[in-house]
């Protein structure tokens, strides 16, 4: 496997694998070691059945069940395994959502930086998102880097959020764009988690924020002065010199890592043109602060 950067220390792309076949050990170290060293890696011309998404992506850790999954009818999915998310406009029979549909309504929630299942008490590890449709214009994916976020901020900042501990929540997200409708019986899936909001990677040691859009409080702070802290963060840590835009094309996978960076859809017709992802995503593996109260 052969990586060429594309965003220096951010984005790189990887050739001469085929990831649709089982990997070598070596295979999965190499990628392990780019995705250390970058944290968005670019796999182009991977044309990938469901079955391969899953066994590739299960190299890297046990995956995990999406919350649409945990949350909705079967007969409502399109994609059966609740582990592959379903990153699309298309409803159960394979039409176009239409603009009023409940489930394009919470997908909206991706507009909005987010790290994936930072609602969850372990957050996610790796997220890997196939292209099997892609639409004629927009619908780009943008990430942002929250090391160098981190790295850019002044030392009195960096003392002063070195212990704050964030509360993260579904509920926070939607809340934002004004979604509020989960259906009944989800109450426990949307209780919010805690976070620390500097982590340190395991691997590399570096620093950087775990922001998203899930976070609603700062634990001891009032709500309105925590939102505010926390939009500015988010401000500093989306500006250009941080972020990469990637444009899609059928059959590439993109990997990220969910503990180092954050990411946003961007807009697209999709009430006229079909844009079919999936995406994988790979469990947190410890939580970066004690539950009080515990949340699953
Ligand atoms: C995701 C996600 C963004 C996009 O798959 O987790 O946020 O561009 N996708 O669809
Ligand atoms: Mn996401």
């Amino acid at each position: 496997m052969h990586l060429v950067a594309i965003n220096p220390g951010f984005v790189a792309e990887a050739s001469g694998i085929d990831i649709s076949a089982p990997l070598t050990a070596d295979q999965v170290a190499a990628i392990e070691a780019g995705m250390d060293r970058y944290a968005v890696l670019v796999f182009r011309d991977q044309p990938l059945t469901d079955e391969q998404q899953c066994a590739f992506s299960r190299n890297f850790g046990e995956l995990e069940a999406t919350l649409i999954a945990q949350m909705s009818n079967p007969a409502d999915r399109r994609l059966k395994p609740v582990e592959m998310g379903d990153i699309s406009n298309l409803d159960a029979a394979g039409r176009l959502r239409a603009r009023d549909d409940n489930r394009r309504m919470y997908a909206l929630g991706n507009r909005l930086w987010h790290s994936d299942a930072s609602f969850r008490a372990t957050g996610a590890g790796y997220s890997l998102l196939s292209a099997r449709v892609v639409p004629s214009a927009g619908g780009n994916t943008e990430f942002a880097d929250m090391r160098a976020a981190y790295d850019a901020l002044n030392e009195r900042t960096k003392t002063a959020i070195e212990d704050l501990i964030t509360e993260h929540s579904i509920a926070f997200s939607r809340a934002e764009l004004g979604f509020a409708d989960y259906g009944v019986g989800n109450d426990d899936k949307i209780r919010p988690v805690r976070h620390r909001l500097v982590r340190t990677h395991p691997a590399t040691g570096r620093k950087s924020l775990y922001l998203s859009a899930h976070i609603g409080g700062i634990v001891g702070w009032p709500v309105p002065e925590a939102r505010a802290f926390i939009r500015d963060l988010t401000e500093h840590a989306t500006q250009p010199q941080f972020t990469h835009a990637h444009r899609w094309r059928v059959n590439d996978l993109v990997m990220w890592d969910n503990r180092t960076t954050m990411h946003r859809a961007r807009r697209y017709r999709d009430l006229q043109d079909v844009r079919d992802l999936r995406r994988t995503s790979i469990k947190g593996t410890g939580m970066t602060v004690e539950q009080i109260p515990a949340a699953a």
